[in-house]
């Protein structure tokens, strides 16, 4: 069984608990991002993505440099079914999570009944870090663990070492790689501009940023573990004094605007915080927004159309759509 897709949390455990709860789920491809987001909501710290009989090549999934023929997802499960496991902190009932989501189960399209798993954190570890591997994310950036060689594959693109740790930012998620692929291409026509990263995770966007053309770049995040990884991946790819991280939200960025405002956050947030990261955009400036489900879009543009930011680019795969948006 070949797995893909591994993607870790917003954690905001400090310290690693004894054990966690792997609950798993057998879906189709096509609507699994309905269920990612339902063990998000019922308090999943982490998913993982196993696509049975699916061989990922040396190049990963991505397969194509075109902006609109490409895509960060996985090539589809010979069977078109992934099983994905939810990970939650060990202290959560388990017979509660298996019974919440047994409830759900005809809306969420999960086929058979879920199953729970108590497993310690070091296997947890092992088994994902196993996993994550080298990949193309956008035309000219590959994303490369840092327990990993740059693959010849790689070529001339430019390389960003990762170690995820406890941080959301592996590139495996769509909205990260859709956020990482509209940013190439504003970087590609205005090089040299400074990026702020609201919700920075494992530092992946800014640092994406920093290595395809922005001059500086300043990360803010309100989980501690992710601005320690945001810390730790700037320094392995030596990009530490170009890239200012910060603890906290919005309000902890410098003061002023800045050209690109990046924002990989849930719906309900970019809507709370819509009128913030507005007044954070430059003249001629844009946010990249993400985190949100195709449905929840026209919430999102109403709330950022609300303080005069209107949508003039979007990715959209499965039911997660990434926006960019610019003053009207
Ligand atoms: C979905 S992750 C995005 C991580 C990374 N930027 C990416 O695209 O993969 C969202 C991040 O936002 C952080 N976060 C949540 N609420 C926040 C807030 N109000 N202000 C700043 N960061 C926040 C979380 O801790 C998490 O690291």
């Amino acid at each position: 069984m070949a797995s893909s897709g591994t993607e870790n949390s917003t954690s905001d455990v400090g310290t690693e608990p004894d054990t966690w709860l792997a609950l798993r789920c057998r879906v189709s491809e096509a609507k699994k991002d309905l269920l990612v987001s339902f063990l998000f909501d019922l308090g999943s710290r982490g998913l993982t993505e196993d696509h049975p009989g699916l061989d990922v090549g040396d190049d990963g999934p991505l397969v194509s440099g075109d902006p609109k023929d490409w895509s960060p997802d996985a090539p589809p499960s010979p069977d078109g079914h992934v099983v994905l496991t939810g990970w939650f902190l060990g202290s959560n009932d388990p017979e509660q999570l298996v019974a919440d989501t047994g409830a759900r189960m005809e809306e969420l399209l999960i086929e058979g009944a879920p199953t729970i798993e108590r497993v310690v954190p070091t296997d947890w570890n092992a088994a994902w870090k196993k996993d994550y591997t080298a990949f193309r994310l956008s035309p000219r950036l590959w994303i490369v663990p840092t327990w990993e060689d740059a693959p010849a594959s790689a070529g001339n693109a430019e390389v960003l070492r990762i170690d995820p740790g406890m941080a959301f930012g592996t590139g495996t998620h769509f909205t990260t790689a859709a956020c990482m692929r509209l940013l190439d291409v504003r970087l590609a026509a205005h090089p040299g501009q400074t990026v702020l990263d609201v919700g920075t995770g494992t530092g992946l966007l800014a640092l994406g940023g920093l290595l395809l053309g922005a001059d500086r770049a300043v990360g803010v995040d309100t989980s501690p573990p992710a601005v320690d990884a945001a810390i730790e991946n700037a320094a392995q790819n030596n990009l530490a004094d170009r890239f200012d991280v910060l603890l906290g939200g919005v309000d902890a960025a410098p003061a002023g605007r800045y050209p690109i405002v990046m924002a990989n956050l849930l719906a309900p947030l970019l809507i709370k915080l819509a009128a913030q990261l507005a007044g954070r955009v430059a003249p001629g400036g844009a946010v990249i927004a993400s985190g949100l489900l195709t449905r929840q879009e026209q919430a999102v543009t109403d709330a950022f159309s609300a303080v005069g930011l209107v949508v003039t680019d979007a990715l959209r795969n499965h039911d997660w759509s990434a926006l960019v948006l610019e003053p009207a």
